[in-house]
């Protein structure tokens, strides 16, 4: 029996919810296995910060530290502004444990019939490799004037040499190991500093990849393009920003936002790295058993995946394109009555 320690973080909103459906899938899959998981369960939320006026505790990192994976819901709720939450909890954990990549793959899978015209099962399968570090979320920047007609803001967006070739050589591998082509987002044409230098990087480690064919769009093409031909993208590297926008919509593409995985790796393994759906809180329909958890579920497989259990994560993949192939249920957002554990009930069947 193989065991890891991970650090729960269910959060708010649908977290509560989507969270505990991955557990169930968890437990069944290990059990087959041979793999068990302890949890050490946090309550850090927004719940947390209007009670204790903290999201997570001052040492919150160091109690997290020597876990071997972080599993997150979401964070954000209705009361607490949104910088305050996530610049209080997900965002340092994904900083201080250089978590540097934000890895998001879609497929289309056979049964959930996509919005898109050209989304076909079987042809969309990429991966939005996300630079999770730097960028354009920094806290450089301020506010002047507040409240004067001359009121302004400035946000500073931060590229290093060091975060985006590691960034990039992570992509590249990847394409590498996948079928081989690349494309990078970039808005080279109009902002012209960071990008142009972004540009420059990616062509210096493509050299280093001969083996991958790679382009690079501009983000507002490639947006256009990832809906009319999702079919032609494999491995799509971007930055923060670009990354995080082109991830919800590759999952809009697919179906919805409540079926798309995250990781946010440190590849070095020198931290935990955090597992956490792609989609937030969902205020709108928190509470009411409803959520999606394809996503959440998905996670925990890309989690065993990272922790060693191939077989176990391929397994939890196949169950999810099983149910969505072989049945008709589906939550809500993909047109069903099922709810959060009808689904995953079904899926367990599968599994
Ligand atoms: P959101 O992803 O929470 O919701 C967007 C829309 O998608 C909503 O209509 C929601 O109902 C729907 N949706 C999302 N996940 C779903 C699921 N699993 N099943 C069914 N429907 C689902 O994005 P938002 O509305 O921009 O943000 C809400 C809150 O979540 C904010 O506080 C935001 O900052 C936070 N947020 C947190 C994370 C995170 O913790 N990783 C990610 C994104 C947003
Ligand atoms: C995500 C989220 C976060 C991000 C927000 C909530 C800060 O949208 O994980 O995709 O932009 O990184
Ligand atoms: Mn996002």
């Amino acid at each position: 029996m193989t065991s890891h320690r991970i650090a729960l973080i269910p959060g708010d909103g649908i977290g509560q919810e989507v969270v505990p459906a991955a557990l169930t899938v968890l437990e069944a899959v290990g059990n087959r296995h041979g793999v068990s998981f302890t949890y050490d369960e946090f309550d850090w939320s927004c719940r947390r910060y209007l009670d204790e006026g903290a999201m997570m505790p001052a040492d919150g990192l160091d109690q997290i530290r020597g876990h071997d994976a972080i599993f997150l819901g979401a964070v954000g709720a209705p009361g607490v502004p949104d910088h305050v939450s996530l610049w209080g909890l997900l965002i340092p954990i994904r900083r201080q444990f250089r978590q540097y990549v934000n890895l998001r793959p879609i497929r289309v899978f056979d049964g959930l019939e996509s919005p898109v015209r050209r989304a076909v099962a079987g042809e969309v399968d990429l991966v939005v490799v996300r630079e999770n570090v730097e960028g354009e979320y920094s806290e450089i920047g301020g506010r002047m004037n507040r409240g004067f007609p001359e009121e302004l803001a400035v946000q500073e967006a931060v590229f290093t040499r060091a975060g985006v070739t590691r960034l990039v050589d992570y992509g590249f591998s990847l394409a590498a190991r996948r079928r081989g082509y690349l494309t990078s987002a970039t808005k080279s044409n109009g902002i012209v500093h960071t990008l142009p230098f972004w540009d420059e990087l990616v062509a210096e480690r493509a050299a280093e990849h001969p083996e991958v064919r790679w382009d690079q769009e501009h983000i507002d093409a490639l947006c256009a393009k990832l809906v009319l031909d999702p079919g032609r993208f494999d491995v799509i590297v971007g930055s923060n920003l670009f990354g995080d926008i082109l991830s919800d919509l590759a999952a809009a593409v697919a179906g919805g936002i409540g079926i798309a995985p995250a990781a946010n790796l440190n590849p070095e393994r020198d931290f935990p790295s955090m597992f956490e759906p792609v989609h937030g809180s969902a205020p709108d329909i928190a509470g009411r058993g409803i959520a999606n958890p394809i996503g959440a579920i998905w996670t925990a497989a890309m989690m065993l995946d990272h922790l060693g259990h191939r077989e176990a994560a391929l397994e939890v993949e196949s169950a999810i394109a099983g149910v969505l192939a072989r049945t008709s249920v589906r939550t809500s957002d993909l047109g069903g009555t099922a709810s959060t554990t009808d689904f995953t009930k079904t899926l367990l069947e599968f599994l």
